[in-house]
């Protein structure tokens, strides 16, 4: 795989030179990123690098201080930080295949940095650095930056073979969380048996795992975990995912015992999902998809008697959006929500989700090489419930099913799914394939 590396070096320098150049500037400085103090205190926040140093350098995600010259015929430049510091260990020059591509200088002191700038116009991308004042160095251009992002939906085989093991990865965790649920455990043990099954530690994880039990599952973003067992296991909705060379899987399961309509519910949101993964392709449009999967699960709970009313008009009254609240999925790389979801051009003009669907993250039309989450779901939250029975809609809920769901909280199924010209690939179906 490290040919495809070196590839994905190539096209990115081709790329950025003639961008660079286009934005009026000679070279590209890109940092990796700093590490920051917790308020009055003199501990650090775990460290997070700029994912446009990730995006040439995954292999340095520990790394703060470091700096990437782009500049054209050069072979591009790392300023590797290597201070000498007994109170941590000074980093090696590294010395992997992947540094063939790079001219590697050890570096303490940033005047080094500055000095080999030279008097040559340069755009820096990292966090904004006051002190430094020369007048030939612009700090995020964001013409440029913008530019450089819109060409990051599209994945090259490098990238798709990360985000690929990212999801083989991650639905290790995933099994292994199913088979923690089973034993009975709590929130907290868990996430620690998904940590341990895929060797990761809480700072390696592309976001913070959400693992919710029972009523917890209703909780979009649930934050918590608790230590505590609760009487019941109903459900566990768990939305983990990986890193592989920095890129994330971003998957969601929901596991629950057989033989409920909880558990035909799953199910049936399940098949909904399979069917509309199955159905993109390159030259799909994401608002239309995300408005069908609103139509699909209007029919799904027709179907199950939990909604009296035909999808038409459950679409007319918005009645849907009180149990799928949020939007289909979004573009997935090296951040997972990464960058770039509604721009439309190199330029960054927008095109803005429609004002009923407002989370929506993605309104590109697909092409092929977008890696995008598909991501529907079917919750039952007591707020969006409450002001459902408070609007004229409230006729058409067979409130009675709707308590007796309540406590199972909702479902959110989660694949990643590579575009192609005549289909996709499904990173996360395949990885639990290959189990
Ligand atoms: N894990 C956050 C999301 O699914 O978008
Ligand atoms: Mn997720
Ligand atoms: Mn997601």
């Amino acid at each position: 795989m490290i040919q495809a590396y070196f590839q994905h070096i190539e096209q990115l320098q081709l790329r950025t030179h003639h961008l660079v150049t286009q934005h009026g500037f000679d070279q590209l400085l890109i940092g990796s990123g700093s590490l920051h103090r917790h308020f009055l205190d003199d501990t650090r926040y775990a460290f997070r690098p700029n994912p446009h140093f990730m995006l040439w350098i995954p292999f340095l995600a520990e790394h703060p201080d470091c700096w990437l010259l782009i500049r054209e015929h050069q072979t591009p430049v790392l300023f590797y930080h290597a201070p000498t510091d007994f109170w941590h260990k000074t980093p090696e020059l590294p010395s992997d295949e992947w540094t063939k591509a790079f001219d590697i200088q050890a570096y303490d002191d940033f005047a080094a940095i500055e000095s080999a700038l030279s008097t040559l116009s340069t755009a820096m991308i990292n966090e904004q650095m006051p002190e430094l004042k020369s007048a030939s160095v612009s700090q995020n251009p964001q013409g440029l930056i913008k530019a450089l992002d819109f060409h990051r939906a599209i994945k090259n085989e490098w990238e798709q073979h990360c985000l690929r093991e990212a999801n083989y990865l991650a639905v290790k965790g995933h099994a292994a969380a199913e088979t923690a649920f089973k034993a009975g455990k709590s929130e907290y043990e868990i996430h620690q048996h998904y940590l341990n099954a895929i060797a990761h530690n809480e700072r390696d994880m592309p976001y913070d795992n959400i693992v919710g039990l029972n009523e917890h599952a209703a909780v979009l973003h649930y934050q918590f975990q608790q230590r505590s067992v609760p009487d019941q296991h109903r459900t566990l909705l768990i939305d983990a995912g990986a890193r592989f060379n920095g890129y994330a899987a971003d998957i969601t399961r929901t596991f629950t015992p057989e033989g409920s309509l909880f558990a035909d519910l799953v199910r049936g949101l399940d098949d909904l999902q399979l069917q509309l993964c199955n159905q993109i392709s390159a030259g799909s449009n994401f608002i239309a998809l995300h408005e069908q999967m609103h139509l699909m699960i209007a029919d799904l709970l027709n179907r199950f008697g939990i909604i009296t009313a035909n999808p038409e008009i459950q679409m007319e009254q918005g009645i849907t959006r009180t149990f799928y609240p949020h939007g289909l999925g979004h573009l997935l790389g090296l951040q997972v929500h990464d960058v770039g979801g509604w721009q439309q051009d190199e330029s960054g003009t927008l095109l803005n989700p429609p004002e009923e669907h407002p989370f929506l993250r993605l309104t590109r039309t697909l092409e092929a090489g977008y890696v995008i989450t598909v991501e529907p779901g079917v919750y039952f939250i007591p707020q969006l419930l409450q002001e459902l029975k408070n609007s004229p809609a409230s006729e058409h809920v067979n409130w009675v099913l709707v308590e007796q769901l309540l406590p199972y909280g909702g479902i959110r199924i989660e694949d990643n799914i590579c575009v192609q010209k005549d289909g996709s690939e499904n990173y996360t179906r395949n990885g639990f394939a290959r189990l």
